[in-house]
């Protein structure tokens, strides 16, 4: 339409994961969430939130969220960036980072709203191709190579589950010249963590969110982790109120409950594992993941019509329409119960 900008009339909109009207019986397993309720200390601070003071602006930085993000992840409070999800960090990032003539650089298959943000930006957009023959593994040394003002790598990424070695996040670091976004949405999942890349690399900047280990995708949670100075830069751009009081509140609570989290990360790693062993032992190539997702080579190739199948049986899983997944599904991990229910579902389908 004449009304839009070129870029914006050409770009594809992101297109979010089915979120259906009523769940029922449906095992839903396409937008990696994390199966279980969010801590009972969290939805304490949801139902106690009645009083009066929402007739007020909230603390315009979070600061409930930031302190506890301190106090949990042993970092000072004034590095951390609250925002109304961790994609609202990758929109920040983009507006104050991004434009024509500046270049965005993110291995591929990833998170397409890194695609998506560079594609708003009218930057310049370089992809760089992970191999299913290399397992699907980041070419650290071609990511560098190709010299972006920002950099995304999504660790432990998705759809592949394939996580970064800090070192190898360290390097990338010390060789770029631009900023380096290490986007840890799953991290909660992971073996290690690139937090300790912050004390010496003041070109990075940490995403998390509470969307995924801690069981609040509905409240949109999620944070930037960085130096201050750095920071500064990005806030810049962040709309005023981006944290609502209850959001900030309840997910400050839910940090503070390290105990709750650490039991649903145990048990989805459990059933990831358990996942893991049963999709093979029905032919699929299961890829291995850190996530709290498994992606998955189906084996009559056909992804689509297993993903269609399942939905028939009431198991939403994700098919990535475009070429390169046309053979793989990315399925969430769920509790014990959704994943039985998966693989009744995936043993009445007749496959070739
Ligand atoms: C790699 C990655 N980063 C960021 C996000 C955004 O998470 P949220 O905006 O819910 O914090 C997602 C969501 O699926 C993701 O997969």
């Amino acid at each position: 339409m004449k009304f839009f900008r070129d870029n914006i009339n050409e770009m594809q909109a992101y297109i979010p994961g089915e979120q259906p009207a009523n769940l029922g019986q449906i095992a839903k397993l396409n937008t990696n969430e994390n199966p279980y309720p969010p801590s009972p200390r969290a939805l304490e601070v949801l139902r106690g939130y009645t009083d009066g003071n929402l007739r007020l602006y909230p603390d315009a930085m979070a600061r409930d969220l930031q302190l506890a993000v301190g106090d949990v992840l042993g970092v000072p409070s004034d590095w951390v960036l609250p925002g109304d999800g961790s994609d609202d960090l990758i929109i920040m990032i983009a507006r104050s980072c991004l434009a024509p003539g500046r270049r965005v650089v993110f291995p591929t298959p990833t998170f397409p709203y890194y695609k998506t943000q560079g594609q708003i930006a009218a930057a310049e957009i370089v992809e760089i191709p992970t191999s299913e023959a290399e397992d699907f593994r980041i070419p650290i040394d071609a990511v560098i190579a190709a010299a972006g003002d920002v950099t995304f790598l999504s660790s432990p990424n998705s759809p592949t589950g394939v996580a970064i070695d800090p070192d190898r996040l360290d390097y990338a670091a010390e060789k770029l010249d631009g900023l380096l976004v290490i986007d840890e949405a799953y991290a909660d999942f992971a073996d290690a963590n690139a937090l300790k890349l912050l004390e010496k690399r003041n070109n990075v900047i940490i995403l998390r969110t509470l969307s995924k280990g801690y069981s609040l995708a509905g409240l949109r949670v999620g944070f930037g982790i960085a130096n201050p100075q750095l920071l500064e830069g990005v806030l810049k751009t962040k709309s005023i109120y981006n944290v609502g009081a209850i959001p900030a509140a309840v997910g400050a609570a839910a940090l503070r409950d390290q105990t709750y989290h650490d039991e649903c990360v145990r048990k989805i790693i459990e059933q990831r594992g358990r996942m893991s062993q049963e999709l093979s032992a029905r032919s699929c190539k299961v890829w291995a993941s850190q996530g709290n997702f498994l992606m998955v080579t189906v084996p009559d190739g056909n992804a689509k019509s297993i993903c269609d199948g399942l939905k028939d049986r009431d198991v939403l899983v994700r098919y990535f329409n475009n070429p390169a997944m046309a053979d793989k599904l990315r399925i969430s991990v769920g509790s014990k119960c959704e994943v039985d229910k998966l693989l009744a579902g995936w043993d009445s389908l007749e496959l070739k």
